[in-house]
């Protein structure tokens, strides 16, 4: 695909008549015009016919490469061949029962196989319901209600892990004791007060908080490279100081994996030396189907373990592990072998020094972080090493804003203020493509702020 030269900095998005109609019904039937406050929209959201591999088609007919993949979900892009086959196949012998099926057996002692601490596991629908089951059990492991967690990070919207999700810097509070933060109107204060937030890569101030708090705490959750708050590398001695701490207090820790257990075979954990005692996972497992799990060591998992009796966590769900997700996942995680994860590795480095070098050749003010198949792009000269680093002035999300814009323009769906991620079917074109709209952005800006390359 070879670059616009009419492309111009700030230019809003082409968006075609069938959005614009679709948006005008929309707005009739639902609160704001859809149905995830995630949807992203310039001026409004653009509508999707359908995907292929990498592209994703809009409803006017315009082709994108998609940087987004349903919020990184599709791992193998857009209809993956052995995904439809599976679920062809699935739909003809029924969608969902009341009894159990094989299938389930089947995905999990494939997860369970990659990673030792995941000695049970326990299906669901979504990350949201994962996070809060693992939460559940903490909580009746050690007879303990509250929660820390990473200021600014994501866990889906169980009410303790929405506090501080959206802190801001008129409301966080002092740098070792941040404040908990409400995430919607009404919520109730007792949430608050079982809430701990932490600063991500601030060992210290953890470890303070942690002793502190231990009476109060089930667990400590944490997403290891937190995408929302910022898609940052965890310090080494900060993975080290939290393991300590948690095991010195007797407190749980949740790696919630949702996103992130597509950074490695064995998932993000493993990656930084984390030794959870319950994970959270979601996205990827499902092969583009809706599915949530919780896993973990088996003294923890037991909390959900009936044997006859009522278990000390009830965990169930009308859904829950139905074949359709149970197959798609399965025929998917299958494909995610480990040449299939270090050939997404090789891409991601390859692309992140790409565009690391046109930060370097243009000398202006922006940085990449991420790992694996993850990346993002922030406007700050310095990548950030947490939440607070890497919130954005009112210019920033302006520059940010253009550089979505830009992307658009150029065919590529670039997620503004979520992560991007690289999937199966991409190669070295789209690779090539993304690095080169990047820079030609770069080079359009330098030329707007009167720069030139070193
Ligand atoms: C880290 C993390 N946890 C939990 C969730 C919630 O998952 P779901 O949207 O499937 O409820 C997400 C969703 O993006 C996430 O990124």
């Amino acid at each position: 695909m070879t670059l616009q030269p009419s492309l111009t900095l700030g230019a809003p998005p082409q968006i075609g008549p069938r959005s614009h109609d679709a948006f005008r019904r929309a707005r009739q039937i639902f609160p704001d015009g859809t149905t995830r406050i995630t949807i992203e929209r310039d001026p409004i959201p653009r509508y999707i016919s359908h995907g292929r591999g990498a592209y994703l088609f809009d409803t006017d007919g315009c082709k994108f490469l998609d940087l987004n993949a349903n919020f990184t979900t599709l791992i193998h892009g857009h209809a993956f061949a052995p995904v439809i086959a599976a679920l062809e196949q699935q739909l003809r012998d029924g969608t969902c029962f009341a009894n159990p099926t094989e299938k389930e057996i089947e995905l999990a002692a494939l997860i369970c196989g990659r990673v030792e601490a995941m000695e049970r596991i326990r299906f669901c629908n979504t990350g949201t319901e994962a996070v809060m089951f693992a939460i559940k059990a903490a909580r009746a492991f050690t007879g303990r209600p509250g929660i820390a967690k990473i200021e600014g990070s994501y866990h889906g919207a169980y009410d303790w892990v929405e506090v501080s999700q959206a802190s801001t810097p008129a409301n966080w509070g002092s740098a070792g004791e941040p404040n908990a933060i409400p995430n919607y109107k009404g919520m109730p204060t007792s949430v608050l007060s079982e809430v701990v937030p932490l600063r991500f890569n601030d060992p210290q101030g953890a470890v303070h908080q942690i002793r502190r708090y231990a009476w109060l705490l089930a667990a400590i959750i944490i997403d290891p490279m937190p995408s929302r708050a910022g898609l940052i590398s965890p310090d080494p001695a900060f993975i080290a100081a939290l393991q300590a701490v948690a095991r010195e207090q007797n407190v749980l820790i949740i790696s919630d994996e949702v996103l992130s257990f597509r950074q490695s075979f064995k998932g993000a954990a493993a990656r930084y030396g984390l030794e959870p005692d319950l994970y959270a996972l979601g996205k990827i497992i499902g092969g583009g189907l809706p599915i949530g799990a919780v896993a973990g060591r088996a003294a923890v998992m037991e909390m959900f373990d009936a044997d006859g009796r009522k278990p000390a966590v009830p965990q169930g769900g009308t859904f829950s592990a139905n074949p359709m997700s149970m197959s798609a996942g399965l025929i998917a995680m299958q494909h995610l072998d480990q040449p299939a994860f270090a050939r997404l590795e090789q891409l991601g480095d390859r692309l992140r020094a790409r565009l690391a070098q046109a930060i370097e050749r243009w000398q202006i003010a922006f940085s990449i972080t991420g790992t694996a198949s993850l990346f993002r792009i922030h406007p700050k000269r310095r990548a950030p090493r947490d939440f607070r680093d890497a919130f954005w002035s009112a210019s920033e999300a302006f520059v940010m804003k253009e550089l979505t814009r830009f992307f658009a323009a150029a065919g590529i769906i670039l997620p503004n203020a979520a992560t991007a991620c690289l999937s199966t079917p991409m190669g070295e074109a789209e690779i090539d493509l993304i690095a080169q709209v990047f820079e030609q952005f770069l080079s359009d800006r330098a030329q707007r702020l009167e720069w030139s390359p070193t």
